[in-house]
């Protein structure tokens, strides 16, 4: 196989998009789709000022590398949520973004669940009903939370996070199995911010999670191997293994499932529920946007725990 650039020996080849590159050409074709997506989807600027949520995996280090590559502000956000599971999960993916940070000379902020809240992730959802059988879902709700609270404390116009194509197409296989359309009217590569709430993006969203491995290899970029050890048998991943068989039989078909899916919102798929996404309002304590009578979830935990009187917002 043939680099489709240069002629010399290929190192990465894409059926989906029925191209070859070699090592250099590849290294500079992924930042540039990355451009055209971040322009394509007016995702921010280069006077913007970015966060990255930053987890010390393959896709969010590498999105920081290329968002540094292309000249934009960006700066790093790593949570610990003080995961160990005998495989010290947290503090060895924290370890790798501190020195990709400082290796790049690049500015990372550290939120510590357990110092600023009192307890850590596994605790919280051992403490919550929501948490009977794995942490994951009260993880997100904190995190989310977290990278809202930072972004908004400190100024950022927008945050960035590394989910990829498969990431992305497992959520709306799941969202559209059960037709969720709240869930499927706000998904996509980016969710415009409202007052006191910066903007998300997902500059990788229309990127295979093997063409940001092979990114991060070549790249040489240190990352975390393991998956959060919560996460083994979690549905995404079931889903994730089904459009790999589809895939593979079809290449293309992820990205094909996924651009038709945003083609058709913006055709009016769901017109009939931008409604609902009018009616959100600002928690009385956090000030982030819920669309629940009271507190927002997030609060409603930590008030629940009796850890609210630590909690630091601004
Ligand atoms: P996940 O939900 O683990 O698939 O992660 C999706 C994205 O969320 C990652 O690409 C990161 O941008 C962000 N993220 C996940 N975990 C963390 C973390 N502990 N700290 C900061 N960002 C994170
Ligand atoms: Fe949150 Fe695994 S439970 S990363
Ligand atoms: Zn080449
Ligand atoms: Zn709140």
């Amino acid at each position: 196989m043939k680099c489709r650039t240069c002629g010399g020996k290929a190192a990465v080849n894409m059926r989906q998009h029925k191209l070859a590159l070699c090592k250099e050409h590849y290294l500079e074709w992924i930042p540039g789709q990355v451009e055209r997506f971040i322009e394509k989807y007016a995702m921010f600027t280069r006077q913007e000022k970015i966060l990255v949520a930053v987890s010390g995996g393959k896709d969010s280090l590498s999105l920081w590398d290329i968002l540094q590559r292309l000249g934009y502000q960006a700066d790093g956000l790593y949570i610990c949520l003080g995961i160990d599971e005998g495989i010290h999960y947290s503090s060895e993916s924290q370890r790798l973004t501190e020195a990709f940070a400082v290796a790049n000379g690049l500015k990372l902020h550290v939120v510590d669940i357990q110092k600023e809240y009192g307890q850590t992730v596994p605790e919280y959802a051992h403490r919550t009903h929501r948490g009977q059988t794995k942490p994951c879902s009260v993880c997100g709700l904190i995190k989310r939370h977290e990278m809202n609270r930072v972004a908004r404390d400190l100024g950022y116009d927008v945050l960035a996070t590394g989910h990829n194509l498969d990431d992305e197409a497992a959520t709306l296989f799941g969202n559209t199995l059960t037709w969720s359309g709240d869930y499927l009217l706000r998904q996509g590569p980016v969710l415009p911010g409202t007052p006191g709430l910066a903007r998300k993006v997902k500059p990788l969203c229309r990127l295979y999670e093997r063409e940001m491995l092979a990114y991060a290899l070549l790249r040489g970029i240190d990352y975390i191997y393991d998956e959060c050890p919560f996460a083994e048998d979690a549905t995404s991943i079931y889903y994730k293994e089904l459009l790999n068989r589809l895939e593979n039989d079809r290449p293309g078909v992820k990205l094909s499932f996924y651009l038709t899916f945003l083609e058709a919102r913006r055709n009016g798929l769901f017109a009939d529920r931008e409604q609902v996404a009018a009616e959100l309002h600002p928690c009385p304590r956090c000030g982030q946007p819920t669309s629940s009578d009271g507190l927002c979830s997030f609060c409603k935990m930590t008030d629940r725990l009796g850890a609210a009187t630590t909690v630091k917002e601004g």
